[in-house]
């Protein structure tokens, strides 16, 4: 038999299983945001990396897409920088914030075991080690970084609400970043079959559902005081900027920034209802190594910051 389709967000969240350790997720974000809501510290949730799309109840397969969580992770260490603190919602085993500077291989390299048993770090590794080692152990104790991982798209979405409603509470110091990259298509739990699928059933025909947009209740319901910055990517340029327009007059938030998949590193386009302007990084930017996230996290942390005002001077009048 076929199941209802999930054509709204409430339909799918009727028909997609709770997560696992979900109360536990939802109750570590609440605390974060009980910490941070009476400071004058502004909160920024960052979703980053892919989602999973299972093809079986007891997952063996399933469809994923190419993202590692670097537009995610860079991101957050530049918020970090700006006095943010993070909620940084991140594909399980992405990249993240600090550590992406390191593979496992990379750190044994860094170090040296002395004659005298001592550990120490090679010299022309330490300085780059020490910088981010200063940043990272500062974020801890100033409590200013949530890791909260998720895996598939219903979980992804799950979590997404509970950090909205969450910081649903906190008003316009909040910015919602969503740089995940989120499956648009999935099988409902009613027609996904328990066991590993086999192959002695032949060729295998999977049939996909839509994901309703859940940017229409973020903006509307969950976090409608918040600054809300949503990603589009594209991979054929003449429909980037039309289908980010779209997307912004749709939603009526207040940034889309379009992005081609090959030259994301490189340069982007800020969209608002206003303007739209392309952020690309230099010559020189590129030689000294600067990531795109710099640009774009100080273009967005001085909107955010118009953003906050206006709301203060629309209580006042
Ligand atoms: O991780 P990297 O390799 O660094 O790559 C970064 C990135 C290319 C993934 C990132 O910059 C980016 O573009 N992320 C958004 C990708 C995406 O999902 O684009 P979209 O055009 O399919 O969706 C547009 C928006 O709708 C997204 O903000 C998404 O959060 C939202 N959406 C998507 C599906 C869904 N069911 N509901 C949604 O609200």
């Amino acid at each position: 038999m076929k199941s209802k389709m999930a054509t709204t967000a409430s339909d799918f969240f009727e028909q997609t299983k709770v997560p696992d350790n979900y109360d536990a997720k939802k109750q570590a974000m609440l605390q974060f945001v009980e910490f941070h809501r009476r400071k004058t510290t502004k909160i920024v949730l960052i979703t980053s990396g892919g989602t999973t799309v299972p093809l079986e109840s007891r997952t063996v397969r399933f469809i994923d897409n190419f993202s590692i969580g670097t537009r995610g992770a860079s991101s957050a260490e530049h918020f970090l920088d700006s006095g943010y603190a993070v909620i940084f919602l991140h594909r399980h085993r992405s990249l993240e914030p600090y550590t992406r500077h390191f593979s496992q291989q990379t750190m044994l390299d860094a170090l040296h075991v002395g004659e005298d048993d001592t550990i120490s770090v090679d010299e022309a590794k330490a300085p780059n080690l020490r910088s981010i080692l200063v940043k990272y152990k500062q974020s801890k104790s100033e409590r200013r970084l949530l890791n909260v991982d998720f895996n598939a798209v219903g979980e992804y979405l799950y979590l997404l609400k509970a950090a909205c409603q969450v910081l649903g509470q906190v008003g316009s110091k909040v910015m919602i970043y969503l740089a995940a990259a989120v499956s648009d298509f999935y099988i409902p739990s009613s027609e996904m079959p328990e066991h590993k699928i086999q192959s002695s059933g032949g060729p295998l025909q999977i049939h996909l559902q839509l994901v309703p947009k859940m940017l229409g209740p973020l903006v509307k319901e969950w976090v409608p005081q918040a600054f809300i910055t949503s990603f589009k990517l594209e991979t054929d340029v003449s429909l980037l900027e039309s289908k980010a327009r779209k997307a912004l007059q749709t939603y009526d938030h207040q940034v889309v920034i379009a992005n081609i998949l090959e030259t994301r590193k490189l340069e982007v386009v800020l969209i608002t209802r206003d303007c739209a302007e392309k952020i690309a990084l230099s010559e020189e930017q590129i030689k000294n190594n600067v990531a795109i996230e710099e640009l774009i996290v100080e273009h967005l942390a001085a909107m955010h910051d118009s953003h906050i005002t206006g709301e203060l001077s629309n209580i006042d009048t």
